[in-house]
């Protein structure tokens, strides 16, 4: 992989907001959400309660997993399109660093975090998280900058985050990392994710009050499967 310092290209994390084709470009865009997922990943070694880090390993799986999802439908795609010589290695990779995030927070999904292997399980997790980010502000989203316009960054930009807000919240590793495969299953893996979130703050895992809003959209995505399938018979 080429070493994001040694490609020539000045990294996003180096670039105004102006540079990067305003708040609505893609480049800005990642720039934040890597910013956050970053804030709550330090969240996490500042916290010395292991039921508080599991709360915020719990807020950055479901964070990481929908901008990880919104990449691999919207932002690859687009980047394989404009660069379609050396597209396909960078998504590849970035891919593959994507699969084994799945892979580890649905290992951390059902895992204790006061057993003795949570913290080494959330370390390597936080390590990929990190080389992604790394990847994509160094180097591929540089190069998609170097092709593409700003009027189409912004585009890119909002497609990105349509499909973020919507996007399934639980890891899903053997979904495949790439369209049409992973496309076609967000509709109903984010509605299920969303019912099983739904149940879990039911259960009393996040107070009464989250509960009430809780239980209102498991109804609504109850209501939602139910009328999809009432679709699917006609
Ligand atoms: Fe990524
Ligand atoms: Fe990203």
């Amino acid at each position: 992989m080429t070493n994001p310092r040694a490609n020539g290209l000045r990294s996003v994390a180096d670039q105004s907001e102006d540079e990067r084709g305003g708040p609505g470009s893609i480049l800005s865009r990642q720039s934040r959400d890597h910013a956050d997922l970053d804030a709550l990943m330090r969240a996490y070694d500042a916290e010395p309660d292991a039921d508080a880090r599991g709360r915020v390993v719990a807020e950055l799986a479901e964070r990481a997993l929908r901008h990880a999802f919104a990449e691999e439908t919207v932002l690859f795609p687009a980047y394989r399109q404009h660069l379609p010589e050396q597209g396909e290695e960078l998504t590849a990779h970035i891919e593959g660093d994507h699969q084994q995030v799945n892979d580890l927070l649905e290992e951390l999904q059902d895992a204790d975090p006061r057993s003795p292997d949570y913290d080494a399980l959330v370390r390597r997790a936080f390590e990929v998280i990190r080389h992604d980010a790394h990847d994509e502000e160094d180097d591929l989203l540089p190069r998609l900058q170097q092709v593409a316009s700003a009027e189409e960054l912004r585009a890119i930009g909002a497609a990105w985050e349509v499909q973020r807000r919507t996007a399934p919240t639980r890891p899903h590793p053997r979904v495949p990392r790439r369209p049409p495969g992973n496309a076609l299953a967000a509709v109903p893996l984010a509605v299920t994710d969303r019912v099983q979130d739904a149940a879990e703050h039911l259960a009393g895992a996040r107070g009464a009050r989250r509960a009430a809003a809780a239980g209102a959209l498991a109804a609504g995505a109850v209501l939602a499967v139910l009328a999809a399938r009432a679709l699917r018979r006609r």
